[in-house]
């Protein structure tokens, strides 16, 4: 198959595109720099200069393509991420899946892939939910959604299939937020927020290591998969257990929790609605229709292996 991945460079879509072409497929990978062309080639795809916000840059990248996938996102990386930040990830989010589902109809495409976040759907009162959820978005994630209703109306407009694959909270060797909290943990600057007088307790999680995050995707492509799924691994975890078990891979003090009215000062508010409230789901409709299985089924095996990873490329914190 050929397939069109906007986003290659980033931590899901870098492995996205090694995990296609191990397995024989054609990949163009959308790039916006030499950086971007260097990491696309180096995981054996064609780069392609593009951006999402631009129609005219991407379709000829996507020229023959079977599938288009739109792993490009703008989800801030700062500690303290501002409104602007936010209003960028949504541009990226809404326009980018206007112009790419137009791009899959132009080039004939068959199946249009959108990963997406479960945390559009998370319960008010911190429940586990699953698909059949009825979504409950905020303000950081109303334009996921949004991308998620685009997707399935240019699907059943122009006849393509459409996958969403809603993921918890990624985190792998490259990903920047998950190098900010190993800084900060060994720092001793991360904290665990909830507890105190005007607190809020922690929340539960559900997260997925990178790698099976872009194999849960490259399952749907094979599979010719139509729907809506979450794909987390095996085990919603505490913030708080996820934080220290971390901090013990790394050999670093356990973090000190602060109240949520303390934290906003240092990680802004948006991140504390993350860190304090619950979203944990279920990989279990997906695992059912796919024969897919994710190779670190807990948090406890996926940070073992990042941290691991890191000691082999000699990356240090300290
Ligand atoms: N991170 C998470 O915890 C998480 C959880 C659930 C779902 N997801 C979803 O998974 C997908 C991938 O996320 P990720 O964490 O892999 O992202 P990431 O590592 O931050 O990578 C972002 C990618 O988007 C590209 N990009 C940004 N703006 C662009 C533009 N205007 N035009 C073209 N490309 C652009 C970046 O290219 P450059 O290299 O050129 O900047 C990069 O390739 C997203 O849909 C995200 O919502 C993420």
């Amino acid at each position: 198959m050929k397939i069109f991945v906007a986003g290659a460079t980033g931590v899901l879509g870098r492995r996205l595109v090694e995990q296609f072409n191990t397995n024989g497929h054609d990949v163009v990978g959308l790039t916006r720099d030499e950086e971007g062309d260097r990491i696309v080639s180096s995981q054996g795809g064609t780069p392609h200069r593009g951006d999402v916000t631009d129609y005219e840059s991407l379709v000829g990248g996507a020229e023959e393509a079977d599938v288009v996938i739109h792993a490009a996102t703008a989800i801030p990386t700062a500690q303290k991420p501002t409104a602007e930040d936010w209003e960028q990830n949504d541009r990226i989010r809404i326009e980018g899946a206007k112009n790419l589902t137009r791009v899959a109809a132009e080039v004939d495409a068959n199946q249009y892939v959108q990963p997406s976040v479960v945390w559009v759907a998370r319960q008010p009162d911190g429940s586990k939910f699953d698909e059949s959820a009825d979504p409950n978005p905020d303000r950081t994630t109303k334009s996921a959604l949004e991308a998620e209703s685009i997707v399935e109306t240019a699907g059943e407009e122009h006849g393509f299939d459409t996958a969403i694959l809603r993921y918890g909270w990624f985190y792998g060797p490259e990903s920047a937020q998950i190098r900010n909290i190993a800084e900060n943990l060994v720092s001793g600057d991360m904290p665990i927020v909830g507890g105190g007088l005007l607190g809020r307790k922690d929340a539960t999680v559900s997260c997925i290591h990178v790698e099976d995050a872009a194999s849960a995707l490259v399952t749907a492509v094979e599979s010719d998969a139509s729907g809506l799924w979450h794909v987390v691994d095996e085990e919603p975890v505490a913030v708080e257990s996820f934080l220290k078990q971390f901090a013990s891979e790394l050999n670093a003090d356990d973090p000190s929790r602060i109240p949520g009215w303390l934290a906003r000062f240092f990680i802004g508010k948006d991140n504390v609605r993350f860190f304090t409230n619950s979203m944990p789901t279920t990989n279990r409709a997906f695992k059912r229709e796919f024969d897919w299985e994710p190779t670190y089924p807990t948090y406890r095996d996926g940070v073992e292996a990042v941290v691991e990873a890191w000691e082999t490329e000699n990356v240090s914190f300290v």
